[in-house]
């Protein structure tokens, strides 16, 4: 069970400088002609072997004490005809003043599993403390008729783990401990070996880990073996979150966890309900639909017009000449309304057979936005402007458009709603952070253009966080994928929208492989402040 070749090489390297430094210094500065003369090699060599037996004898008699300890650490009871005998042991981090990080869940692991093939026949039961610093409680215990037996058990326990410990888990700092200050613990049916993982209740991991240190927004528990919990912090939400996965896999209910946690934190929450699902999710929340809209006023006097057109040009699919003939008539209209601004179209000049084609084809897509159907999302009269959309939107709000059935109507409506939410914080803030879940992103946040980039890589600047939603993270806006700094990815079948996610979250295989094979409610999640992507269980809200 020992090992001293181990420590004789350890001790090797720094024999060989001192005795070379003693050589150098006994040349006097003759160097190394000198250091071949008799007499410096007497006294070089056996120098040299002493210092190598010095630190064997040194380790063997650590190990001995160390033993000693132990052993005086087993407590034995008396439970029937049987006896228990137990011995604890204080695992924590070892100190070593660098910066490198410590997987210690991952290290008191492997050690755990181990101990526990190669002491089949003990129960050891490993008991950690979740504070600022954990600290894990080991307990070997055994039982049997003769207390030297048992005694004996343990010993050979104690050597085992003293000699495995460093190359298993070389960061971790074992201690022993008086059996007294140790937990009492029930022993499993005679004989079996169990292997029992019991982490405190106090929800942070170590450093390493830190998926579980200081959440915001409790998301759920890990899969981590240790049902770790795990959530988003509120800065996470200022740096856009993404939720993907396919058709049933819980991304709706996932995005109510994160808007009423939002709301709780007390930020104002908009959410684009794409299918009137939010409602019932979200009792406390102010509910807009058909029947109570929220209309806004799609063209303002001091508008960017620029910004105006590349909106509604996205919105309405408009070609470049189709935008340009749009922008040189709202530069003209001088009294903005849709009316206007449609009669415009029609009424611009044809002095060149193009212009007729674009014209018409443009007023045929500006006529979506200037029916009396629109009127119900959209009002020229009273409707709400950019600048007082915060006001009108407080505390938690659901937009349903479930009703709305031109999918065109509800394009413009909601990337025109983050045009005035983007501008109103941007010039006319009231001092609160607006959290904006868009259900069914891939409608309306398909291809970079500058408004979306800009809003994407802008606005966490100005207290404006988007928590989008997609069943197709292929057909997203590259620049969307870019900017959601936290992905939390559920069950995604397509291969084309697995690389998408696995390329923007940098996953290994392990990980991609396992997408497909995600149950209800379970995901990946990757964040900048985890050091690597964790899969877990959403809770259900
Ligand atoms: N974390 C969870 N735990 C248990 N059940 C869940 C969880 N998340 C969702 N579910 C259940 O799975 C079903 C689908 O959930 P949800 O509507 O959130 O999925 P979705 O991905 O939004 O689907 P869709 O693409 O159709 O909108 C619902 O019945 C819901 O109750
Ligand atoms: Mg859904």
């Amino acid at each position: 069970m020992n090992y001293p070749l181990m420590n004789v090489n350890r001790a090797l390297g720094p024999a060989v400088l001192v005795i070379f430094a003693i050589a150098l210094l006994l040349s006097r500065g003759r160097y190394l002609d000198i250091f071949f003369t008799s007499h410096t090699i007497l006294l070089v060599i056996p120098s040299g072997l002493g210092l190598i037996i010095f630190i064997l004898i040194k380790n063997r008699i650590k190990k001995k004490i160390d033993l000693l300890k132990i052993q005086n650490d087993v407590v034995v009871i008396k439970n029937g005809e049987k006896l228990i005998a137990s011995v604890p042991y204080k695992l924590s981090i070892r100190e070593r003043g660098s910066q490198s990080r410590i997987d210690y869940a991952n290290e008191i692991e492997a050690l755990g599993r181990v101990l526990s093939r190669a002491f089949p026949d003990l129960l050891l039961t490993i008991v950690t403390q979740l504070e600022n610093r954990p600290n894990t409680l080991l307990i070997a215990s055994c039982e049997g008729k003769s207390e030297e037996q048992l005694r004996r058990r343990l010993k050979e326990f104690g050597e085992f783990l003293i000699t495995v410990k460093d190359s298993i888990a070389p960061d971790i700092e074992m201690n022993s401990m008086r059996s007294s200050r140790a937990l009492v613990v029930p022993l499993g049916d005679g004989g079996d070996a169990v292997f029992l993982k019991v982490y405190g209740s106090v929800p942070a991991l170590p450093n390493s880990r830190g998926y579980s240190i200081g959440f915001d927004i409790e998301l759920g528990k890990a899969n981590d073996g240790y049902d770790t919990p795990v959530g988003l912090r509120k800065e996470e939400l200022l740096r856009h979150v993404a939720i993907f996965g396919t058709t049933g896999s819980g991304k709706t209910n996932t995005a109510g966890l994160i808007a009423a946690g939002a709301a709780k934190l007390g930020f104002r929450t908009v959410i684009v309900d794409w299918h009137g699902e939010y409602s019932a999710l979200l009792k406390d929340a102010e509910k807009w639909d058909v029947k109570r809209p929220l209309k806004l006023k799609l063209f303002q006097e001091d508008d960017d017009l620029e910004e105006v057109v590349q909106v509604l040009g996205e919105a309405l699919d408009l070609t470049e000449p189709q935008r340009f003939l749009l922008l040189t008539i709202l530069n003209l209209v001088r009294k903005k309304s849709r009316e206007r601004v449609f009669d415009a179209v029609v009424r611009a000049e044809e002095n060149s057979y193009w212009i007729r084609d674009v014209k018409y084809a443009l007023a045929r897509k500006l006529y979506t936005i200037s029916t009396p159907k629109a009127d119900i999302l959209f009002s020229d009269g009273e409707g709400v402007e950019w600048r007082d959309i915060l006001k009108c939107l407080k505390g938690i709000n659901v937009i349903d458009l479930s009703l709305v059935n031109n999918l065109i109507l509800r394009k413009v409506y909601v990337l025109f709603l983050l045009r005035f939410l983007t501008e109103a914080h941007l010039r006319n803030w009231d001092g609160k952070t607006t959290i904006v879940v868009l259900e069914e992103a891939h409608n309306y946040l398909k291809e970079d253009n500058p408004f979306i980039e800009r809003m994407m890589s802008e606005m966490r600047k100005f207290n404006l966080g988007i928590c989008v939603v997609s069943q197709s993270p292929s057909t997203i806006a590259p620049c969307v994928i870019k900017n959601t700094n936290t992905k939390l990815v559920h069950a995604l079948k397509s291969n084309v929208d697995k690389s998408v996610v696995r390329d923007s979250m940098a996953l290994d295989e392990k990980f991609t492989s396992a997408l497909d094979k995600l149950r209800v409610g379970e995901a990946l999640l990757s964040s900048p402040t985890l050091p690597y992507p964790v899969s877990l269980r959403v809770k259900k809200g």
